[in-house]
C-alpha cells in the first residue's frame, strides 16, 4: 500500500464535501488556514494516545460528548462554561463508579461539519442545499445562507481557537480543580431531583480526597489537575488537510485541529477519501461503525487504520439501537478477538436512536438511550471484551430535545427549548443522571 499524504485523499472518492460556487476562494482559504498556527501540539496527541492505550488495557475509561454540531453563534461564555461543567460532573461520577480514571474528550472546538442523508431540502416547494453546519453554510434556509463559502472554514478555525483557549484557561486556572466541584454546579441542580445523590458523591469524594491528603500530609496535586481533549468529526477534508502538519523530532503527520478526530459511520468506506487521509495521520483515531458494518470489512478497515497494532490508535464507535445492538455487537467482537487486533471499544447510545415525532421533530428517548448502553456493558462483559468508553451527544443547557428521564419529559414539551442544529441533545439534568445509572452499572461490574 502506498503512503498516505495530506492531500492523497484528493485521488479518491470523497462523500459528503460541499459544492463551492468558487474554487479560487476554496484554495486561497486552504492556503491561509495551512500557515495559521495549529491549535493543539503533538506532545498532547500522543498523551491522548497512550492514555486510550491503557484504556484498551481496561485501566481507563472515555467519556466523549458534547454538541451534534457546534455553532458559531454558541462560542460564548456561559455554554463554554456549562459544557464543561457538566462534562466535569459526569466524569467525576463515573470515575466515582468503575474506580478508574477517566478521560474526557469533548466534541468540541471544532465540530462544525455535519454529514447529511439528503443532498438538498425542500420547503413550500423552495429547494436549497442542506445545512452542513458553520464551517460549510448557514441554517437560514435562503440561497444566501445556503450557498457553501469557503470563508466559513477560517472563522470555524476561529471560532475553535477562541473556544479552546477559554478551555485551557478554565482547566490550568483551577475551576477543574476537584477540591472544588461546587464550582460545577449548574444554576438548577438545586432544584432537580438529582440534588441529593449528587451532593452524596462529592461529598464522599471530598472526604476521601481529604483523608487522602491527611495521610500523605501534602495536597494531591495529581488529583487537583484534570485533562481535557478535543475531538470533532474529520469530515471536511481540505479543513484537516491544512492543519495537517509534520512536526520537530516525531516521523509522520499530525492533524493539529483536534487531538482526537473520528470517521462518521457514513464516510468509513473502504476506498474512499475519508479512511485514505485518516490513514496518513498519526492522531488517535476513532471510526464510528453502525448495522451496516461486515465483521471481514471491520477487520479489513482495522489493518488500513492500524497496521501495526499500537494501541490507543484506533476506537470503534459502535452506534446500532437498543433493538439492533445484540444482534450486530457480539460477532464484530469475536471478529476482533480472533485476529488478535487491539482496540478501544466505545458506545455512542445516540446515533443509532433517533426517531421522529408524529409532528417529524427530531428526538431521543430516554430509555432506548440507556437500555442500549446497558446491553453494551452487558455484551462486552459477556464475551468477555471491555467496553472502555461512552460518546454522547449532550450539552450543559436545560433544553428540551430528548424525551424521558427523572423529569419525564414528553413530546409534549420538546417544543419549549428546542434548540440543536442537528441532532438531539441530553440536556444537562438528562447528561446527570445518565452518567449516575451507568455508575452504578459500572460499579457492579468492579464488584464481579
Ligand atoms: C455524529 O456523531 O453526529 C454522527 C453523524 O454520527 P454517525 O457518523 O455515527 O452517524
Ligand atoms: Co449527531
Amino acid at each position: 500500500m502506498l503512503c498516505s499524504t495530506p492531500a492523497s485523499w484528493l485521488e479518491k472518492k470523497a462523500a459528503q464535501q460541499p459544492v463551492y460556487p468558487n474554487q479560487k476562494t476554496l484554495n486561497d482559504v486552504v492556503s491561509r488556514l495551512s500557515k495559521l498556527p495549529p491549535l493543539v501540539t503533538s506532545w498532547e496527541i500522543e498523551t491522548l494516545k497512550a492514555q486510550l492505550a491503557e484504556a484498551t488495557r481496561g485501566e481507563r475509561f472515555l467519556l466523549q460528548g458534547g454538541d451534534c454540531a457546534e455553532s458559531f453563534d454558541e462560542c460564548e461564555s456561559n455554554a463554554i462554561v456549562n459544557k464543561l461543567k457538566i462534562l466535569l460532573q459526569m466524569s467525576l461520577i463515573l470515575e466515582h463508579g468503575s474506580k478508574k480514571r477517566v478521560i474526557r474528550v469533548g466534541r468540541f472546538a471544532g465540530q462544525y461539519a455535519k454529514a447529511r442523508s439528503a443532498e438538498n431540502e425542500t420547503r413550500d416547494g423552495v429547494t436549497l442545499p442542506s445545512y452542513r453546519g458553520d464551517m460549510i453554510n448557514r441554517p437560514g434556509f435562503t440561497e444566501a445562507d445556503r450557498t457553501p463559502d469557503p470563508v466559513l472554514l477560517l472563522r470555524a478555525y476561529e471560532r475553535a481557537a477562541l473556544t479552546l483557549n477559554f478551555i485551557r484557561s478554565l482547566t490550568t486556572g483551577g475551576f477543574a480543580d476537584l477540591h472544588h466541584p461546587e464550582n460545577w454546579d449548574l444554576g438548577f441542580i438545586a432544584h432537580s431531583p438529582l440534588a441529593d445523590e449528587w451532593q452524596r458523591m462529592i461529598n464522599s469524594i471530598g472526604e476521601s480526597i481529604r483523608f487522602m491528603e491527611a495521610l500523605n500530609s501534602t495536597t494531591i496535586a495529581e488529583f487537583g489537575r484534570v485533562d481535557f481533549f478535543t475531538s470533532h468529526e474529520g469530515l471536511h477534508l481540505f479543513y484537516e488537510q491544512a492543519q495537517t502538519r509534520q512536526v520537530p523530532r516525531r516521523p509522520g503527520w499530525y492533524n493539529l485541529s483536534t487531538h482526537f478526530p473520528w470517521i462518521g459511520d457514513r464516510t468509513r468506506t473502504i476506498g474512499g477519501a475519508h479512511i485514505e487521509y485518516i490513514r496518513g495521520i498519526a492522531n488517535p483515531i476513532g471510526v464510528k461503525i453502525g448495522p451496516s458494518i461486515t465483521p471481514n470489512e471491520l477487520i479489513e478497515l482495522i489493518d488500513i487504520i492500524n497496521p501495526h497494532n499500537e494501541p490507543g490508535r484506533l476506537t470503534l464507535i459502535h452506534r446500532f439501537g437498543y433493538d439492533k445492538i445484540e444482534q450486530c455487537l457480539p460477532p464484530l467482537i469475536e471478529a476482533v478477538q480472533r485476529s488478535g487486533k487491539i482496540v478501544l471499544w466505545c458506545c455512542d447510545p445516540m446515533h443509532g436512536n433517533t426517531e421522529l415525532t408524529i409532528d417529524s421533530v427530531k428526538t431521543r428517548n430516554f430509555n432506548h438511550i440507556l437500555s442500549e448502553l446497558e446491553q453494551a456493558f452487558e455484551i462486552h462483559s459477556r464475551t468477555k471484551s471491555y467496553l472502555g468508553g461512552v460518546h454522547f451527544e449532550l450539552t450543559g443547557e436545560d433544553v428540551t430535545e430528548c424525551i424521558g428521564g427523572a423529569r419525564g419529559l414528553s413530546e409534549a414539551d420538546l417544543h419549549r427549548t428546542y434548540k440543536t442544529l442537528c441532532d438531539p441533545r441530553l440536556n444537562y439534568e438528562q447528561s446527570l443522571e445518565m452518567a449516575m445509572l451507568i455508575a452504578r452499572r459500572m460499579a457492579k461490574l468492579a464488584h464481579q
